[in-house]
């Protein structure tokens, strides 16, 4: 089936150099299983990335850390339907199956997982449901409502087929880390968790594969979400937590297009809101944005010295 995705999208002299390519693809879970044991037999380390494609240099930052810090690197490409709350979201998420393995290939992933819905949700097999208590009902969750229990279900799923892995995940989405270290504590599943910094276009938009669904002029003003975090961190020491809401709406204001959803000043180990800086040592500041259609999220942390 992968072959049959490539063909339509590539011509023949690029199939050529990928069926020449090192990478192994496995489309099921039997076949992963017997990749991964016999890694495993040979005394391999594993790292594993796992996302929903549309890949971009963020991904790819997960699989060089994945690559430097274990003897082979396990990525999984699953646009998950059980996290999508709004199905026209999950129709219009971006699906680029070739350039993906191209870049996959490029950054020297050992293994590529991608399988279809069926292999990741058997019919008839039974689904654990995931609570994870107030953090899937703050910030994403108030928006978002179920989205965090399809990641926890799909993640879980994944954690299970691939046994013991060192996982990485980018802190662009920051609640999803916190939820994702929960699910692996309370769940006791076996993976080790590692949270990796946001990567960011050079104008300091943080890369999203949402991105590329931004008009020119939207694609302009999205600019003012990080423009507006970098003022909050470069301010955050001389002011209060509400004198910084008021600066990041006044950033966002200047935009007609940008429709704040929250924008939040959390502890960023419990990523419950802060009503003082000195009830946290460790502060994240947090913001989701719709502009036009398309939904965006980012995040920064806050040194604020104590008073
Ligand atoms: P996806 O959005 O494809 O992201 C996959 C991984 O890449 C996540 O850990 C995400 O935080 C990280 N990532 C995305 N953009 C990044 C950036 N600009 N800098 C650093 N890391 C970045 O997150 C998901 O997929 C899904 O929810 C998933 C965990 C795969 C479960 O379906």
């Amino acid at each position: 089936m992968v072959l049959q995705i490539i063909h339509t999208c590539l011509p023949d002299k690029k199939i050529l150099a990928l069926l020449r390519c090192s990478m192994k693809i496995a489309e099921t879970v039997k076949d992963l299983s017997e990749k991964l044991s016999r890694a495993r037999e040979g005394g391999c380390s594993i790292g594993f990335v796992p996302t929903m494609g549309a890949l971009h240099s963020g991904h790819i930052s997960l699989v060089e850390r994945a690559k430097r810090e274990n003897t082979l690197v396990l990525c999984s490409i699953f646009v998950n339907p059980a996290q999508f709350n709004d199905p026209a979201d999950l129709e219009k998420y971006p699906r680029t199956p070739a350039a993906d393995i191209e870049m996959l290939e490029r950054a020297e992933c050992d293994i590529l997982f991608m399988p279809p819905v069926s292999e990741i949700y058997p019919q008839g097999e039974v689904q654990g449901e995931y609570d994870f208590g107030y953090l899937e009902n703050i910030m994403e969750g108030r928006f978002r409502k179920g989205h965090f229990k399809g990641v926890g279900r799909v993640v879980a799923r994944l954690f299970r087929i691939c046994g013991p892995v060192t996982a990485y995940f980018g802190e662009k989405d920051f609640q999803q880390l916190a939820v994702i270290r929960m699910l692996v504590e309370k769940y006791h599943l076996p993976a080790r968790i590692v949270g990796c910094p946001v990567i960011r276009e050079n104008d300091g938009l943080a890369m999203s594969s949402r991105n590329v669904l931004l008009s020119a002029a939207e694609r302009k003003d999205a600019v003012l979400v990080s423009r507006a975090l970098f003022a909050a961190q470069e301010k955050a020491a001389g002011l209060t937590i509400s004198e910084v809401k008021k600066l990041v709406h006044g950033i966002l204001k200047s935009s007609p297009l940008i429709r704040p959803e929250y924008f939040e000043i959390v502890d960023g180990d419990t990523l419950l809101p802060l009503a003082q800086w000195e009830d946290a040592a460790f502060i994240r500041a947090c913001i989701a944005v719709k502009i036009g259609h398309v939904r965006l999220i980012d995040n920064v942390p806050l040194n604020v010295p104590p008073a």
